[in-house]
């Protein structure tokens, strides 16, 4: 019997590349306005029927989660203990997603899956507090932590920027944060993997190598052609609430070995991207 599978996060940036991966009658969707994961009762009622639930949903504004924490901390990591328990209660297989910002980036070389976290701002602790209290609750579960994302539907670095080049001659972009642009299409696909083979355990995933903001910045205005300039930085020119980690590189071995084809370089997946938009 095929599975009754529950996405939550279902209009989100990730949450609807998943979702178009599903025909409709076999996918249950919630989103806020109507559902709010931190609502115990609505969250019960979502998952009741379910065999896999897929967690896309999240706070995700790194710079406000440092000012509204409470409630960062409500949707990152107090709902998804909720998850946890309702879920172990049934054995409902959860996929889990989190971030590289569990990091503090002063790692010289890739990130593994048994680095120990240490987050440098409030949307990272939030995001570590959920995949802590989700492992701590239920174990058949898989937690998918994914970096530097980019998709249709979402305000991301790359959609940021093809937008402010549209405003100005000139952009200063970091060359000193490093890591991965990884198409939400890609962590779709793996998503739907995950549901289909019920993978256990804590997995990091990325496009393969790495490149600084600057350099990604380049190349997708190279492929555009736009003519605004990308001029080169440092992160503390920036003044904003939450640090950000300067290496959010990944290894990706483990999650590598559950995949039938080789993770791509960033370059190709971004330019298929860039010819959608
Ligand atoms: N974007 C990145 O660069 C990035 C990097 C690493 C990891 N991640 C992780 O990837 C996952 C998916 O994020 P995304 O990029 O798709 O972000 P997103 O576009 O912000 O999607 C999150 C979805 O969750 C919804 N949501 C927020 N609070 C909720 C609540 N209380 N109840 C129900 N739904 C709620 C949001 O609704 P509203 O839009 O109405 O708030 C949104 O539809 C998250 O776990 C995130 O931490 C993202």
């Amino acid at each position: 019997m095929a599975d009754k599978i529950v996405l939550l996060g279902a209009k989100g940036m990730l949450g609807s590349e998943v979702r178009s991966l599903y025909a409709e009658e076999n996918l249950k969707t919630f989103d806020l306005p109507e559902f709010d994961i931190t609502d115990f009762a609505q969250l019960q009622k979502a998952v009741d029927n379910a065999n896999v639930i897929i967690n896309c949903a999240a706070f995700t504004d790194v710079e406000k989660a440092e000012s509204q924490y409470d409630l960062a901390y409500k949707v990152n990591a107090e709902a998804v203990e909720n998850l946890a328990k309702i879920a172990a209660e049934k054995n409902i297989y959860v996929i889990h997603i989190s971030t590289d910002f569990v990091f503090d980036g002063k790692k010289d070389s890739p990130y593994e899956e048994t680095d120990t976290p240490r987050p440098i701002n409030a949307y990272g602790r939030s995001k570590l507090e959920g995949e802590l209290l989700l492992m701590e609750n239920h174990q058949n579960c898989g937690i998918i932590r994914v970096q530097w994302t980019y998709g249709k539907n979402g305000n991301n670095f790359i959609s940021k920027l093809i937008s402010l080049s549209k405003q100005r001659d000139s952009l200063k972009v970091v060359d000193d944060q490093f890591g991965s642009p990884t198409w939400t299409q890609e962590a779709a696909k793996v998503i739907h993997i995950f549901a289909e083979n019920k993978h256990r355990g804590l997995f990091h995933y990325a496009a393969a190598e790495y490149a600084s903001r600057y350099e990604v910045a380049k190349f997708a205005f190279g492929k555009l052609e736009l003519k605004t300039e990308i001029i080169p930085c440092k992160s503390d020119e920036f003044k904003s609430a939450a640090a950000r980690p300067a290496n959010s590189r990944f290894c990706c071995d483990k999650i590598q070995s559950l995949l039938d084809k080789p993770i791509e370089m960033w370059q190709k997946p971004l330019e298929r991207f860039l010819k959608t938009i």
